[in-house]
């Protein structure tokens, strides 16, 4: 990047001594906003036609701007624009551009508008574009989820509760219930989008404009849903922003949390799950070690997208009526949040669906852990024992269990039976795993029958 101090700054007019250098650099934002260029240059060129129809620039004037900013799009993407930091941002460099290629009529184009609407337009533009990126990884992931989920709508796993062991489970419930926290961040995104989706334009630099500008015409051009009521407010409202990174951190807790379970089922200790050579490192001192860095390093980044959320609102805390240049300052926890947000979606979609589930350890674990003791008191329930005497029975037992190292399941009728006589040969239907996980068996339940209707349902929802 240049900082030929002799090209012109649209702004030197008043000035008599040149910008210090090192302040050159420090306000310049064109490092990182010039990733908005496709957006900068389609506002751009909806402006000089909205400029065109009412008649503040010729037919002639318009197309020799359409034209040059058409070049210059493409002489970015060969990567052949020559940036400058000693023209500040992405606006002017693009501007200087073409009045350098296109002479004085590309002067007109910034008629009418300020690069206080023009960057509250382009992020808008921006950033309606990525969440629908960010919307279609999501929804990869939804589909792999369920995939998963209808695949293992029998695997029996054991429930936690205070990560102990408190009911059996089928593996496909659990995946439905992280299918239902992306279904929220879904809706939340969507939502967001809508007051993403407003235009900026025509507001200028706080006050309005003088010439006879057409914004709902701008606004069909660029497809926005509506235009900003007030001027004041349209250039320096960032809440859009601020809402999507809060969805976007909700988002990273909800992956944050389940990184963690991936990561503990990985472990030997848990031994549910292999998340493939693919998707894992080595140690380069320890040759046994296969680390599930994928899931920990997802949950590591969901610190950076919530510190984001937390830049942004002090950003705005303070800030008075209208464009401050604090707001320059927005861009780049913004442009991270989507980073971040698209690379650990895309990683977890290509990884959830190709996992191996372990589902004789997972079996092996809910047997352990006397998963159907609630069972058990339910069934005395409707033998008549009322529920508290029923818990104290089956505390009995579990303690008995806990002595002679078996479950519930692994004791004889006779032995049960000394801790309550109604039980009978029955008992053992509930003392089963299986037997217990499809007794729930309702909307919402762990039952296999119930998990593969909720995906049915699901995908329907998706549609
Ligand atoms: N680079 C600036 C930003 O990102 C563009 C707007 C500058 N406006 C101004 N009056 N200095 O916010």
């Amino acid at each position: 990047m240049s900082n030929e101090t002799t090209r012109e700054k649209p702004w030197t007019g008043r000035f008599t001594e040149p910008t210090d250098a090192f302040v050159e650099a420090f306000t310049a934002s064109v490092e990182f906003d010039q990733r908005m260029y496709r957006q900068d240059i389609a506002g751009s060129i909806a402006h000089a036609r909205m400029l065109a129809h009412v008649g503040v620039l010729s037919g002639q004037e318009r197309d020799a701007i359409i034209a040059g900013l058409e070049e210059i799009r493409a002489e970015i993407e060969r990567g052949e624009f020559p940036w400058s930091i000693a023209l500040e941002d992405l606006h002017m460099n693009i501007e200087a551009r073409l009045t350098g290629r296109i002479g004085v009529t590309g002067k007109k184009l910034h008629t009418g508008r300020s690069r206080n609407d023009q960057v509250a337009t382009d992020i808008r533009l921006y950033l309606r574009d990525e969440i629908d990126a960010v919307c279609s990884e999501l929804r990869r992931l939804q589909h792999g989820l369920l995939e998963v989920a209808e695949r293992e709508a029998e695997t029996i796993m054991p429930g936690f509760t205070h990560l102990q062991t408190a009911q059996p489970v089928t593996f496909g419930h659990h995946m439905m219930a992280w299918f239902e926290m992306l279904e929220r961040d879904w809706q939340r995104l969507q939502d967001c989008r809508r007051r993403v989706n407003i235009m900026p334009l025509g507001a200028a630099a706080l006050a309005g404009t003088s010439y006879p500008i057409d914004r709902e015409f701008t606004a069909r051009e660029l497809g926005f849903d509506g235009i900003a009521e007030n001027s004041l407010d349209a250039v320096s409202d960032r809440d859009f922003a601020i809402e999507f990174t809060a969805a976007a951190a909700l988002l990273m807790t909800h992956l944050s949390r389940w990184s963690e379970e991936l990561v503990l089922w990985s472990s030997s200790q848990f031994d549910f799950i292999d998340l493939g050579d693919s998707f894992c490192t080595g140690s380069s001192i320890m040759p046994q070690k296969k680390n599930p860095d994928v899931p920990e390093l997802v949950r590591g980044k969901s610190g950076r997208v919530n510190g984001h959320l937390i830049a942004l609102l002090t950003l705005m805390k303070a800030q008075p009526l209208a464009y401050n240049k604090d707001n320059q300052e927005d861009k780049e926890p913004l442009f991270d949040t989507i980073d971040t947000l698209k690379g650990c979606l895309k990683v977890y979609a290509d990884m959830i669906p190709n996992m191996h589930v372990k589902r004789d350890a997972m079996y092996e674990a809910a047997r352990r852990g006397f998963s159907t003791a609630t069972d058990l008191a339910d069934y005395l329930v409707r033998k008549g024992v009322p529920f508290r005497d029923a818990h104290e029975v089956v505390g009995k037992a579990v303690r008995a269990g806990i002595e002679s190292g078996r479950d519930l399941s692994e004791m004889h009728l006779e032995e049960l039976r000394q801790f309550s006589d109604v039980i009978g040969e029955d008992v053992f239907d509930v003392l089963t795993l299986e037997g217990s996980v499809s007794a729930r068996n309702h909307v919402g339940g762990t039952a296999p029958e119930q998990v593969r209707a909720a995906v049915v349902r699901a995908r329907e929802r998706l549609e």
